[in-house]
């Protein structure tokens, strides 16, 4: 993420108005862009999933016995057309349109969990979205492992990922928050590598919240607990583990968000050119271009 490429220069400014640099490798790149497709793809078919019982549990059985700790349905005690709840807890929101009920393709009002345009496939069919869901799994699985050997082949995770003690110090710690919350963001030569918030950012995606998608993934998938039945107990029985794959899948949302906010108002240009050919421009103090 750091050699010189070329100097775009023939500015009067004795500054290089821009340096092109090699920012990210092949390996990398392709695998995010693969990563972006499973985890889609993951998301709205587990959402289909989701829908077949639209409650989450704490514990090892669930549905019959326990109340859930959150659940999504159909309210028909108004006397009209149903109303779509969501509960957490003791809090329940009026969600109707969106969760609990929404509107099918014909435009007819329907009882359902997440609504047809955050599910694969848009129309109700466990089975094909559970087989969605295990194929992209594997693939996905095996994308963040080559992106592993990798940032450990080539040392990227050195390099570029882990922050310098310099960058762990609480001051610099809260002058890299205050500058994202001013939306602030480096220039010139502190533009060339990752901010300490972004890389603590990224190393809890690719280190923590990817693996326990799989792990509690794993957890859930008949079978495994015969092979592997300390992975259910880890996570507190099935019901606990799909929980917490839930609650993690939110978390990817929540970060892609955020990660898709920060391109867009860094320069999405740039950032993106950087993350599919590899080139990132830095601008030199005298050019605000
Ligand atoms: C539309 C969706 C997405 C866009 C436009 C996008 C864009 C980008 C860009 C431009 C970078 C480079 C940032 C920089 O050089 O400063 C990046 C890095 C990264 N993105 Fe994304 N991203 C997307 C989705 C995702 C998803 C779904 C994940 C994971 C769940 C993800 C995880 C990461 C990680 C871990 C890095 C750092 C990679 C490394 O250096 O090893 N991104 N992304
Ligand atoms: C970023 C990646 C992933 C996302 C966003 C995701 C999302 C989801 C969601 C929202 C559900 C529905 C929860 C439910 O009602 O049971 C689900 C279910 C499930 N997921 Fe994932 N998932 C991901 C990765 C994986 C992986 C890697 C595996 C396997 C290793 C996996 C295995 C499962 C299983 C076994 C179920 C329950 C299926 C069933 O009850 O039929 N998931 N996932």
């Amino acid at each position: 993420m750091s050699e010189i490429r070329a100097a775009d220069t023939g500015l009067p400014s004795r500054r290089p108005r821009r340096l092109l640099v090699d920012r990210h490798t092949r390996v990398t790149r392709l695998t995010h862009w693969i990563n972006f497709l499973c985890v889609a793809v993951l998301l709205m078919s587990g959402l289909q999933i989701f829908n077949a019982h639209p409650a989450l549990y704490w514990g090892k059985s669930g549905a019959d016995t326990d109340r859930a700790a959150f659940e999504m349905g159909a309210d028909d005690s108004g006397g009209g057309p149903p109303a779509g709840f969501a509960r957490i807890g003791s809090s329940t929101f009026n969600t109707t349109g969106i969760l609990g009920v929404s509107r099918n393709a014909s435009g007819e009002v329907v009882r359902r969990g997440f609504p047809r345009w955050v599910t694969l496939p848009s129309w109700r069919d466990l089975a094909l979205g559970r087989r969605w869901h295990f194929f992209f799994a594997w693939a996905f699985v095996a994308n963040l492992l080559v992106y592993l050997a990798a940032g450990l082949a080539t040392r990227h995770f050195w390099r570029d990922l882990f922050p310098s003690q310099e960058q762990l110090r609480p001051r610099a710690l809260l002058k890299d928050l205050a500058n994202h919350l001013r939306l602030k963001f480096p220039r010139g030569e502190a533009s060339r590598g990752y901010n300490p918030l972004q890389k603590l950012t990224y190393l809890a995606v690719v280190f923590v919240l990817l693996p326990l998608m799989i792990l509690t993934g794993l957890a859930m998938s008949p079978g495994m607990d015969a092979i592997v039945p300390w992975l259910v107990d880890l996570f507190g029985g099935r019901q606990s583990a799909r929980t917490i794959h839930f609650i993690a899948a939110g978390l990817i949302v929540l970060f892609v968000f955020v990660h898709v906010a920060m391109v867009l108002l860094v320069g999405p240009l740039n950032e993106l050119r950087a993350m599919i050919t590899g080139r990132f421009a830095i601008f030199g103090e005298d050019d605000h271009g």
